[in-house]
Formats: structure tokens, sequence, C-alpha cells
């Protein structure tokens, strides 16, 4: 590593600085022409297809960013995150969500403890609570049994088990084990998301699950409240035992809201929010609707690439090469943003996850020394399921700007359909676009196939596709619990590996709180306005302006 601590600093930055040059020369269309380098690209790992052939990258290319991974000292960042050393430094934390996942005989150890036997008891907790709850042995203050489960969080309490639970909604196995249950997210302060989540439930048969690694997030302790209300006016307050019980890492507070801890749900500091679905931020909620064998099954899916990441080299690490090519794409192409397009509608929440880990983690402007970056980290994520995503964002991406693209698509649908005298099916049918987006992104078409075409002179511009626009694509055996455990955990650590290489923090998200603590501000305003009718002060003109339109 250079002096300054600086990966851009780095000979081998420096050496792939140089050699976008080379790349710029290539075309995709000339570089999928030679099934050597695409041969070389393909990794296969327990039934999970990755290609990346579709990269502007050659075999130098790949060899350049190894020895980038090797001057940020990858490997040793990755041994030192499984090892619980506090790599979160601002925060003085360890980083060990593989933990979450863990068989109950590994041995994974923070500040000198091993902390998998405590995960476990917390699991074992989960199991217990969701089975009596489930089958009717813990029944709600009127003898009902509890069918509905509302979960309140925002954040990293939200998006993760939103995603699962979406995900498994269609899963035949899941299907069947929830049936005749309902498991909704409260998520938004707005009172609409109140309404949309209460609307058509029976407090008489629900149980709200409050969800707050902090226990102290505003958002999340309104609603908290609310829901609260909504119990104890329809059934009396000692029903709150009944039928509120609460995630978190703050057990003090959670007996101070009102919630018995021996119906709270622990979890820890070494697991940053937007990494703790596998908590029981999202396994207690994802087992009370759909019973603990399937989510545990998840976390195993989870696990298995926990270990792929940790013990396969670099050449067929799944997670280190998606990292190193977000690096190539972002850091030295210079697209910033990425296109998460999964080829299949119970994916429809993951890209909205993916935005907080991938954002919140490596948005950052400093390394993880609290030197400024003189390049850009992190990447702007969005995206879509296909085919809806085709018919919304997709011009641009093919003729506007070049969006590095990740295609995700599934062999086996949840839910196929046949149709009697047609051989193609609704997921043969989803899967052609699949297969051919990369092929169009990656040839175009040129003014020359146009005109043999016969398209009028005045149109070919208009119909001219570049071509040259990179993607990578991920093909999963199915899409089951097991599977959208390892989606997951692929991206987690990819998200990891892009923080290790650009040298930031990854697990820390210092700039939520500043819009945080001015909310706060505004929030006394509208206080003292409203009960002491005190004019709007000391805010600038524009914001005066409009806090007091507001309170008119
Ligand atoms: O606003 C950011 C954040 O701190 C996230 O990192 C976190 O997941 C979310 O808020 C919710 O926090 P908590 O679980 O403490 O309520």
């Amino acid at each position: 590593m250079a002096s300054s601590g600086l990966i851009s600093d780095t000979e081998q930055w420096k050496n792939l600085k140089a050699h976008v040059e080379d790349i710029k020369k290539t075309h995709l269309r000339d570089l999928l022409s030679d099934d050597n380098r695409c041969q070389s690209m393909l990794v296969d790992f327990d039934e999970i297809l990755l290609d990346y052939s579709r990269q502007q990258a050659t075999p130098e290319t790949i060899h350049k960013l190894f020895q980038l991974a090797e001057a940020a000292s990858l490997k040793e960042k990755i041994n030192r995150m499984y090892s619980g050393e506090h790599i979160n430094s601002t925060e003085d934390r360890s980083v060990l969500h593989v933990a979450l996942r863990a068989s109950r005989d590994a041995v994974i150890q923070s500040d000198g403890k091993d902390v998998v036997p405590e995960v476990w008891k917390v699991l074992d907790k989960i199991q217990e609570f969701s089975e009596s709850v489930r089958s009717g042995t813990w029944v709600g203050a009127t003898g009902k049994a509890l069918k509905d489960v509302i979960a309140i969080g925002i954040g990293g309490s939200f998006l993760g088990p939103l995603f699962v639970h979406t995900a498994l909604q269609t899963d035949t196995e899941a299907v069947e084990s929830a049936r005749g249950r309902q498991l909704r997210f409260l998520a938004n302060v707005d009172p609409i998301d109140v309404a949309r989540n209460i609307t058509g439930l029976n407090p008489e048969t629900t149980l709200v699950v409050v969800v707050s690694k902090t226990f102290t997030t505003a958002e999340t302790m309104l609603n908290a409240r609310t829901l609260r209300e909504w119990i104890s006016s329809a059934l009396g307050p000692s029903a709150v035992a009944k039928h509120m019980v609460a995630v978190s890492t703050n057990l003090t507070l959670v007996e101070k809201f009102g919630i018995d801890p021996n119906n709270a749900f622990a979890f820890w500091d070494w697991v940053g929010g937007r990494y703790s679905v596998c908590s029981a931020v999202g396994v207690l909620p994802l087992s009370l609707q759909y019973g603990f064998s399937v989510v545990e099954k998840f976390l195993r899916g989870a696990s298995s690439i926990d270990q792929h990441f940790y013990s396969q080299p670099f050449e067929s690490n799944i997670p280190v090469l998606l990292g190193l090519l977000s690096i190539w794409n972002v850091s030295f192409l210079g697209y910033p943003a990425r296109a998460i397009l999964p080829y299949s509608q119970a994916l429809e929440k993951f890209a909205p996850h993916i935005q907080q880990v991938s954002m919140e983690s490596n948005g950052k402007g400093v390394s993880i020394d609290g030197v400024p970056l003189p390049f850009e980290a992190g990447e702007i994520d969005f995206g879509e399921p296909g085919t809806n995503g085709q018919h919304s964002f997709y011009q641009l991406i093919h003729q506007g700007r070049v969006i590095p693209c990740d295609f995700i698509g599934v062999v086996k649908s949840q839910q196929p359909v046949f149709l009697k005298g047609e051989v193609v099916s609704n997921h043969d049918e989803l899967m052609s676009n699949y297969f051919a987006q990369p092929d169009a992104l990656a040839y175009g078409k040129t003014a020359d196939q146009l005109q043999k075409e016969n398209v009028s002179p005045h149109l070919i511009p208009h119909k001219t596709f570049s071509g040259n626009r990179p993607s990578l694509s991920l093909l999963l055996p199915s899409l089951n619990a097991y599977n959208i455990g390892q989606l997951l955990a692929i991206y987690e650590h990819r998200i990891a590996v892009e923080g290790f290489i650009w040298g930031i923090n990854s697990f820390d998200q210092w700039g939520v709180e500043l819009g945080k603590s001015l909310a706060t501000q505004v929030r006394k305003q509208l206080n003292a306005s409203r009960t002491k009718e005190e004019p709007v002060q000391g805010f600038n003109f524009s914001t005066t302006t409009m806090l007091t339109r507001y309170l008119q």
C-alpha cells in the first residue's frame, strides 16, 4: 500500500488507470467472439452460474484487478472480518453478520468470546415462540389465535425482511406453511402507512413486532406508540403484553416502552442494521409467517456463501469477482450506477434492499483513516424486475447512459404456468428476455445492419445502438429459501469487497445523522408553534417560509 494509505496512490491502481485506454479500443462484439476468454469468465458454484464475459474486461483486466486486491490487502481484511476484529473502527465494533447464520458447532469470536452459542440461544427462542404463536398455544388477550403480524421497523430493520418475505411469498413450501397467515411491514412514519397496515386487521388476532436495533429511531418509536394505542384502545392496556413483542439490542429501552423483556429477542452491536436480516430482525417475523424450518433453510443458504467467500480462491470467488468488477466499472470506466435486474417478480424488493446495503455502506467521502478520498466511492443502485423494467427505463440503458447491469435469472420458476397448446411457458417467455437483453446491450446494432434491413435513412441514427454496454448474468437453479439466502449473502459480501478495496469503512453510516438532528429542530418548532403559537424562528428564509405556510 502507498504511504498515503490511499489505494489510488498504489502502482496497481495506476496500472488499471492506464489499462482503461487499452479497453477503450475494444468492443464487446469482439471480446465475445473469443470463446476462451468467455470460458474463463464463467464461475459455477453450488448450481449458481456467474457469467461476466459481457464486462468490458479482458483476462489482463481481471489479473490487474487481482493485483489491486492484493495491494488493498483484501484477503487480510476478509479474515479480519471473520475473526471478529473491530473493523468498524469509527464505532469500535466487530462486523459479524456471518455469525448469524453459522452452524451450531461453529466457533466465531468477538472480543474473545464465542458468539455462536448466543446466536443459537436466540434462534431457539424464536423457534419456540413462533411455533407457539403458529400453533395457537400463545393466544391474544381475548383467547384468539394471532394469525396476523405487523412488523414495525425502518431501514435495515425493514428492507431485508421485506425482500425475503416478498421472495418467499410464492415459494411452494413457504406458501403451504403460511396458509391463513399475513405478515405486513409498517416502516414509514406517514400516517398513510399506518392506515394501510391496520386496514382489515383485527387487534384481537394481530401480533405487533417492534424491530429496532437502537429502539430510539423516531419513526419506529412513534409507529410503535400508535399501534400500542390501537391495541390498548380496543382490548385494554394489559393486552399489550400478549400482542406486542420486540427485537432490539437495547433491552432496557424495550422494557421501558412496556414490552416484557421475556418477549424481546436480542441481537448484538456487531450486527449492522443493514446486515441484520439474518438476526431476529428478519428471523422472527419470517418464522412467524413461514415457520422456523423455512427460515433455517434461508440461513443455511447465506452460510454456504459465507464459506465460499471465506475459502474460495479469488479466481472463482463470486462475491470477490463481483466486487472487483464493480470497482472496475465505477472507479476506472467511470460508470457510477448499477442496475439490478432480477427476472423474477419474487425478487421485486431485492433492488430496494441492496440500495440500502450498498449506498449506506459505501457512500463515503473519506478513507477509513479519515483521509478525504481523491476518487468517488460508492455506486448508485436501482432496479426493477424484468420484464417490467424493459418497458420503463431500459431505453436509457440501451441508447442513453452506460449503466452496468446485473441480470439475475432463475432456471425453475416458483410458479410455472403452461398454456395448453403452447410450448413456451410464461417462464420461458420471461427468460427469453433475460437471455436477450445482455446481448442487445453488448452487441448493439450498427448503421450497416440497418441499411441492409432497408431502414429509411432518416431513421438510421435513431435505430442505431452503439452496444458495448456491460452486464453480468447470474443464473440460480431455483428460488427457494436456500437460494434466497445465497443471493443475499453474495451481494452483502460483494459490497464489503468494494469497501475493502476503496479503503473505506462500509459499516458505519454517519451520513444519515445530520438530517435526523435537523428534523429534531423542526419537530421542536412545530411543537412550540402548535402549543404556544410561537413564530417560526432560527431557520433560513426558505425553511421559515415553507414552515410558516405549513403551520397556517
Ligand atoms: O437511518 C439509518 C439507520 O440508522 C439504519 O442504518 C438502520 O438500519 C435504521 O436507521 C433503523 O435503525 P434502528 O434499527 O435502530 O431503528
